[in-house]
């Protein structure tokens, strides 16, 4: 049979069993686009999690797309890959995932993303110091305790303040301080004025005490923005690169655009309302077009180093997120990177009403080519280790 000498690639997540008609809840549209984009190289991406999975018996019993429909097969051995896309954080899922993460790597099974890097991605704060001191521009960061936060508050106008394990900007705090000597402090729901740092530092651990209590606690951050950020003449926003190896096993830029804050909220994630937009015209606002090229020539660049670093650092890693944001001078830093990344940001633009049909038509391509990358190179993954 055809499917037999197809490399299969196993899509490791979390079942969903109440949503009706997705067996894995939201990413299920996803997943077929994944299964799909497999097909199109040939090979077969199946979807299944951590109780899909017989360990005595090496096989799983997975779901896949086809001919537009989901179907269960198995049970059938493992895949040849493994593609991870199961929680890290959540305590339904995430213990389940992990035993299964460490079944296929001790079984030598090759991960697009590993383990070791999807997990210490989690915490902002190690993988910060996993990075720091290697060139890249990366703001300076701390653990939150009262002594910390003074150190900030006295070094910086522009501070940050976020749980070390979070996602979708949920507790992240940005606090500025005004030419009159004020502290505003912003968090998703509400800003506070305080005026000295006394005051401020108060209300801040009051803010954070219930996150500072969770096992891994909160972290300290320099502010960074395009322009001093007591006085915006534009929304907040930062880029979105989107860094995948190909099918030669090579670091590429799949894709980049801007989150484009729409509210004077401290974050600039689109589940906070935040646009995806083209990057270039947001740049050519605030820099110019020709500053705005050295920015973008910039970013990539810091993209690739910090990809080669994490390489070096982890061992071969397929796809990687990074939240960037240029500073006064253009500097990008990188402000966080993400294991597991999102493509919305390319989907938003391809359907967005506002945007030119060429450029719609440009980021549809870049989605897709999103979707593909990570088959592309379990394609290699998999050559790699039926030559080995
Ligand atoms: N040091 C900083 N300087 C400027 N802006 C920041 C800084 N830290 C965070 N932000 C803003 O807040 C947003 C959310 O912060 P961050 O990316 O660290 O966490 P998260 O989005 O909650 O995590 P995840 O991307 O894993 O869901 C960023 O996209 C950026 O807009
Ligand atoms: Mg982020």
């Amino acid at each position: 049979m055809k499917t037999k000498a197809m490399v299969t690639v196993g899509i490791l997540t979390c079942r969903a069993p109440d949503e009706q008609g997705r067996p894995f809840g939201p990413p299920t549209g996803f997943f077929e686009e994944c299964c799909e984009a497999a097909a199109a190289l040939d090979l077969r991406a199946v979807v299944f999690d951590a109780t899909d999975v017989d360990a005595a018996q090496g096989t799983v019993s997975p779901a896949t797309v086809e001919e537009g429909r989901w179907v269960e097969c198995g049970p059938e051995l493992w895949p040849a890959v493994i593609y991870d896309r199961a929680p890290v954080i959540d305590p339904a899922g995430a213990r389940a995932a992990d035993r299964t993460r460490n079944l296929f790597d001790r079984s030598g099974i090759p991960f697009v993303n590993p383990g070791s890097f999807v997990r210490l991605a989690v915490d902002k704060l190690e993988m910060h110091r996993r990075l720091a001191d290697a060139g890249l521009a990366l703001p300076h960061t701390g653990n939150l305790d009262a002594y910390a936060l003074r150190a900030f508050l006295a070094r910086y106008d522009h501070v940050y303040v976020k749980p070390r394990v979070g996602s979708l900007g949920t507790g992240v705090m940005e606090i500025v301080r005004t030419a009159g000597g004020r502290q505003v402090i912003r968090t998703l729901d509400a800003t506070y004025e305080t005026r000295g740092a006394g005051p401020a530092m108060d209300r801040i651990m009051a803010l954070t005490a219930e996150a500072r209590a969770e096992p891994m606690g909160c972290l300290v951050q320099q502010g960074i923005s395009a322009e001093p950020a007591g006085e915006r003449r534009f929304p907040r926003f930062d880029l979105r690169l989107l860094m995948q190896k190909n099918g030669q096993a090579r670091w590429d830029l799949t894709g980049l655009a801007a989150r484009v804050g729409q509210t004077s909220g401290p974050t600039t994630n689109l589940s906070n309302g935040a646009r995806s937009e083209e990057a270039e015209p947001v740049l050519d606002a605030l820099y110019g077009r020709l500053r705005r090229k050295e920015i973008l020539r910039r970013a990539e660049e810091a993209s690739f180093a910090a990809c080669r670093l994490l390489d070096t650092e982890l061992g071969p890693i397929g796809e990687v997120g990074l939240d960037i944001v240029p500073d006064l001078a253009g500097l990008p830093w990188i402000i966080e990177i993400n294991a597991r990344p999102g493509r919305n940001v390319f989907r938003r633009i391809a359907r967005s009403a506002d945007v030119p049909a060429p450029s719609r038509q440009r980021y549809g391509a870049i989605r897709r080519r999103s979707v593909a990358r990570p088959f592309e190179y379990a394609k290699a993954l998999a050559e790699i280790g039926i030559s080995a």
